[in-house]
């Protein structure tokens, strides 16, 4: 993709690689919850790239949902305080749940919705998220499915944004010096 092409020092993963596990990640999901109808709950804004991958890959009845919760704004490291800015339009009861994410950092986000949402009585309630970095989290964590394990690094592209920018890129990457370098007031 031209227009970040300048931008960006290293490609981490590539779209074809995205791509191909996102179907080994429906394949176990499909296996997983036969004979079950799924609520795929995708926490915005990042997660709507992969939930869109991932959705067409499994092969159950499900419904969509999603949440948005407080996120970095043009910062790059977590300030562990969670908001939700937009709950649910369905009932979670009775429900099985899965939530989908596109990173897991310090954990503390998808913590604190999976405490949220347990407290709704979902049927069952696991989590699929793309990327998860290594030796970071600050919270324990029992994540059903993950895509890759990357380094602590700040990540762009497929859905993941710095200061909203990045998110159309089709590939997971790292950004040069000078782009945040510019972001200082
Ligand atoms: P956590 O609460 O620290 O696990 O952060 C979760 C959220 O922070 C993710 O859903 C992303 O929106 C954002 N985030 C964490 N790491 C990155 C990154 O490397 N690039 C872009 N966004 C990130």
């Amino acid at each position: 993709m031209e227009a970040y092409e300048e931008q960006i020092e290293q490609v981490l993963l590539s779209s074809d690689a995205i791509q191909g596990r996102i179907a080994e990640m429906a394949d176990r999901i499909n296996h997983d919850y036969a004979g079950r109808e799924l609520l795929l709950v995708g926490v915005l804004k990042g997660a709507f790239v992969v939930m869109a991958d991932l959705s067409r890959h499994i092969d159950l009845p499900m419904e969509f949902d999603f949440m948005a919760v407080s996120s970095y704004g043009a910062a790059t490291k977590t300030s562990g305080v969670v908001r939700i800015m937009k709950d649910l339009d369905h009932e979670v009861a009775g429900r099985h749940v899965l939530v989908v994410e596109d990173i897991v950092d310090s954990g503390l986000t998808l913590k604190y919705l999976l405490r949220n949402l347990s407290t709704r009585k979902p049927a069952s309630l696991e989590v699929a998220a793309l990327l998860w970095k290594t030796g970071v989290q600050q919270v324990d964590l029992d994540i059903r499915y993950v895509g890759f394990e990357i380094p602590p690094v700040f990540v762009v592209g497929y859905g993941l944004d710095y200061d909203e920018r990045f998110r159309n890129l089709p590939y997971v990457g790292t950004l040069k010096p000078e782009v945040y370098a510019e972001a200082l007031p």
